[in-house]
């Protein structure tokens, strides 16, 4: 298969590529700065234009853009959409314009995280940002043309990110990233859709 993989020179992607690579595929990685096409996920015009210079591709996975720490106390609804705009918006822009681009059964493949199951201190964007990820790959699902697929995998903390973020969730136990990685790879090359991959230690 030919796979987009925006965020593929990421810790997940880091892992992800190599493993899509070692079974064949030919993968594409975008990225703002990495990568062999630029893409920021919080501008739709250079969503369009990642596709128009891809091609045809039978699979695009999104593992880029994270949602912002915030203070409730402080919160707005501006800084809400704020943090919302890459890694929600432009997430949703991946389908929205790529289902215009992308071959006949294509697969999306998305990531949204643990924070819309589990509450956490200052993750209120985080989790708006995941939970509305999931509400839109239910209803995208059942609409979208020619045997199109899409699916979000929802991680907890990364095995890999412990060390960067472990301090701001304390006792949260990390999902290891070889079984993250194969979650990754079903939602890819299975026949699934409209499916909230969990990936909850
Ligand atoms: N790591 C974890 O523990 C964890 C846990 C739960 C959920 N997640 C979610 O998993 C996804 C990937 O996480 P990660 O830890 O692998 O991230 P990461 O290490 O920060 O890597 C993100 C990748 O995405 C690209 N990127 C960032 N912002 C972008 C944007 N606006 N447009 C296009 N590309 C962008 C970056 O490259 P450039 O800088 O070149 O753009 C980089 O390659 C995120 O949505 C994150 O919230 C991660």
């Amino acid at each position: 298969m030919r796979i987009l993989v925006v965020g593929g020179a990421g810790t997940i992607g880091r892992r992800l590529v190599p493993e899509l690579r070692s079974r064949g595929h030919d993968v594409i990685m975008a990225g703002r700065t990495s990568g062999q096409l630029r893409v920021d996920l919080a501008e739709p015009e250079t969503i369009a234009a990642m596709y128009r210079e891809a091609g045809a591709v039978d699979a695009v996975v999104s593992v880029a853009a994270h949602g912002a720490l915030d203070e409730f106390a402080k919160l707005t609804s501006a800084q809400l959409h704020e943090n919302m705009r890459a890694k929600f918006y432009g997430q949703v822009e991946l389908v929205l314009q790529g289902q215009h681009y992308a071959a006949d059964g294509a697969s999306f493949t998305l990531t949204s995280g643990i924070f819309a199951d589990e509450a956490w201190p200052h993750v209120t964007g985080g989790g708006v940002i995941s939970g509305a990820l999931h509400s839109f790959v239910l209803s995208a699902a059942i609409e979208l043309p020619r045997r199109m697929r899409v699916n979000v995998v929802s991680p907890t903390l990364v095995g890999d990110s412990e060390a960067e973020f472990g301090d701001h969730f304390p006792g949260m136990r990390p999902v290891p990233m070889d079984e993250l990685v194969q979650q990754y790879l079903n939602c890819v090359e299975s026949d699934i859709t409209g499916t909230v991959v969990r990936a909850y230690a």
